[in-house]
């Protein structure tokens, strides 16, 4: 365990997580909005990364998040993510939308999330901060019988 910069002590390394949202940011593919994201999510037993993937269809675009994500469900890990870091081009910080909030609540909703770009300190909040009063799993159960 280690301090992030919020003074939380965290099981991984903040400052490492950005560095590699940031690194594989360069893969991304966005032709047509020229912003670029990298992300990293973070389980108890892996980290995964994504970038976002745009199409001439714009609407089909998937984001640097969801893209992780995906790919941490493909390799078989059901989460829960502790940690996401999400770096875009730019000096603030690249804030999750709403759809990825929506995604990131879904495997962990209690995860803490480490938005930057390429300038000045990170934005980081837990995803029930970023989406407070979150529809999710638990909740729909309660519907089902
Ligand atoms: N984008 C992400 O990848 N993640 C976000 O949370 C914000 C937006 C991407 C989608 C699109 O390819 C580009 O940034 C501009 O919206």
């Amino acid at each position: 365990m280690r301090p992030d910069t919020a003074g939380r002590s965290v099981p991984y390394d903040e400052a490492d997580l950005l560095r590699r949202a940031r690194a594989v940011r360069s893969r991304a593919y966005a032709p047509y909005s020229h912003f670029h994201v990298g992300a990293v999510v973070v389980t108890p037993t892996g980290t995964y990364e994504g970038v976002n993937v745009e199409n001439a269809s714009y609407r089909m675009t998937t984001c640097a998040e969801q893209t992780a994500i995906a790919r941490m469900i493909a390799e078989g890990d059901r989460g829960p993510i502790i940690a996401v870091a999400v770096v875009g081009d730019g000096a603030d910080p690249c804030t999750p939308c709403g759809a990825c909030r929506q995604t990131i609540f879904e495997f962990g909703p209690d995860a803490t999330v480490y938005a930057s770009g390429d300038g000045g300190n990170p934005l980081i909040a837990r995803i029930s901060e970023l989406l407070p009063h979150g529809f999710g799993p638990h909740r729909l159960a309660q519907g089902q019988r």
